[in-house]
C-alpha cells in the first residue's frame, strides 16, 4: 500500500511517500521520496515562527512539492493519506488538514490522522543505514521503551508499552528483541514534561540572546562545539534546573534568564566578545545535557527501560547524541535516534506512523466521515 504523509505543523512544509507491506504483526516499509521545504529563513527577522505567515507558506508551497513528488512517481496509485493534526500551530495544521481532505476527495482515499510527537517516535526506529527505496523493517523494540521527545514545543519524557491488542496476545513468550508491533498496539504514557520552554526553545532564545537569529539552535551548537575545540571555559556558571528533583519535569526558563543577566553584565562591562559568547554558548549546552541526562538516567530506573528513542529536532544535537550512546552503553540497552536527515519535522515519520499505526480497515471505515483537528 502507497501512503502519502503530510507535515505542516511549524515551519517546514512537507511530503513524503512510502510504500509499505502489512503482515498483521509486524510491517516492511520503504521510502520512496521525502521533501521538506523549510520556511526557517522567512521567519528569521520574527525571531520565530509567525503563524500567518506559515500558513500562506504552506498554503503555496504544498501544491509545488506534490507536483515533483508526482513528476517521478506519477503511475503510483494512493491508497492511504497520513497527515499531522497535531499538536502544532494551529493555522498552520489546518493548511495540511485542508489540503489531505481535498486530495482525499479527489482521489477517494482514506485519511490516516497522526499525532506529530507519535511521529518523531516512529521516525527513530528507521533504519539510518537503510537505502532509499528498499523494503525494511522498523527496528525492534525491547518493552518497555523510554522516549525523550526533544523539539522546539515538546520536552517530555515518554514510557512505551504494549497496549492492549499486545497485552491480550499472552502466547508469545519470546524474549529477545521484538519486531516493532504496529503502534496501535503501543500505549504513551508521559511521565515527565517541561513546565515551561521546551528545549528547543531555549536554545532559540538563548542563542537569540547572543544575537544569532532564529533558528539558532544548531548555530548555537556549533558556538559551543568551537569553545571546546578552542578551550575557551565559560565565563559563568549556570544552573542546571531541577536536576536533582525526585520527578522527570523539566524546567528551562530560568536557564534562559541567567544567561540573559549573564549577557547584560558582559554588555555593561564591555566584554560580550565572541569568546564570550562561544564559552557561555557552551556553558548552555552542557547545562541543558547535564539536565536532560540526568533525568533520562532517573527516567530508565523508574520505567526499567530496556530500549531508549530520542526524537524531535533537538536530537540532531552532536553532543547530546554522544552524551545518550554513553548512556544507553552504561545500561547496556539499545538506542534509537533518528537519522540527521529526519531528526527535524518531516513527512516521512508521518506516513510511517500513520502506516504503522493504523489499520487500513479502519482508516477505510473513517474514510468520508471524519473531520480532523485538535
Ligand atoms: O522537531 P522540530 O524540527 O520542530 C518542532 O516540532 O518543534 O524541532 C525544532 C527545534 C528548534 O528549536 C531548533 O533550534 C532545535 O530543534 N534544533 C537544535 C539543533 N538542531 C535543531 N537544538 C540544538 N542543537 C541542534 N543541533
Ligand atoms: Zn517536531
Amino acid at each position: 500500500m502507497y501512503i502519502l504523509g503530510i507535515e505542516t505543523s511549524c515551519d517546514e512544509t512537507a511530503l513524503a511517500l512510502i510504500e509499505t507491506r502489512d503482515f498483521g504483526d509486524t510491517f516492511e516499509c520503504r521510502v520512496i521520496s521525502s521533501l521538506i521545504h523549510s520556511q526557517a529563513e522567512l521567519h528569521s527577522p520574527y525571531g520565530g515562527v509567525f503563524p500567518t505567515l506559515a500558513k500562506r507558506e504552506h498554503e503555496k508551497n504544498l501544491p509545488l512539492l506534490l507536483k515533483e513528488l508526482m513528476a517521478t512517481n506519477s503511475t503510483v496509485h494512493i491508497d492511504a493519506i497520513a497527515v499531522t493534526e497535531g499538536p502544532g500551530l494551529e493555522p498552520a495544521l489546518w493548511t495540511g488538514i485542508v489540503f489531505a481532505e481535498q486530495l482525499a476527495k479527489e482521489w477517494n482515499v482514506p485519511i490516516i490522522p497522526v499525532n506529530h510527537m507519535e511521529g518523531h517516535v516512529i521516525g527513530s526506529l528507521l533504519k539510518s543505514d537503510a537505502p532509499q527505496g528498499e523494503w525494511q523493517s522498523l527496528l525492534p523494540l525491547n518493552m518497555p521503551a523510554l522516549a525523550l521527545l526533544i523539539s522546539g514545543g515538546h520536552t517530555e519524557l515518554v514510557k512505551i508499552e504494549h497496549g492492549e491488542e499486545q497485552a491480550r496476545d499472552t502466547s508469545s513468550e519470546s524474549r529477545g528483541p521484538e519486531p516493532a508491533k504496529r503502534p496501535q498496539a503501543l500505549s504513551y504514557t508521559i511521565i515527565g514534561q517541561t513546565k515551561d520552554d521546551a528545549v528547543g526553545e531555549a536554545f532559540d532564545k538563548t542563542a537569540r540572546l547572543l544575537g544569532i537569529p532564529y533558528p539558532g539552535g544548531p548555530r548555537l551548537s556549533a558556538l559551543a562545539q568551537e569553545a571546546r575545540s578552542e578551550k575557551i571555559e565559560s565565563p559563568v556558571k549556570l544552573p542546571r534546573p531541577m536536576i536533582s528533583s525526585k520527578d522527570l519535569d523539566f524546567s528551562f526558563s530560568g536557564l534562559k534568564t541567567a544567561v540573559l543577566y549573564a549577557v547584560r553584565d558582559a554588555e555593561a562591562a564591555g566584554k560580550l566578545d565572541t569568546s564570550f559568547k562561544k564559552g557561555l554558548a557552551r556553558e548552555f549546552e552542557d547545562a541543558v545535557i547535564e539536565t536532560l541526562s540526568a533525568k533520562l538516567r532517573k527516567a530508565i530506573d523508574q520505567v526499567g527501560a530496556h530500549t531508549i528513542i530520542i526524537g524531535g529536532g533537538v536530537s540532531a544535537n552532536t553532543s547530546l547524541r554522544a552524551q545518550c550512546e554513553a548512556i544507553a552503553a552504561e545500561y547496556g540497552i539499545p538506542l534509537y535516534q533518528p537519522s540527521r536527515h529526519i531528526s527535524g519535522d518531516n513527512a516521512l515519520m508521518i506516513a510511517l506512523a500513520g502506516a504503522f499505526n493504523t489499520p487500513v480497515n479502519r482508516a477505510l471505515k473513517a474514510h468520508g466521515t471524519k473531520r480532523l483537528g485538535n
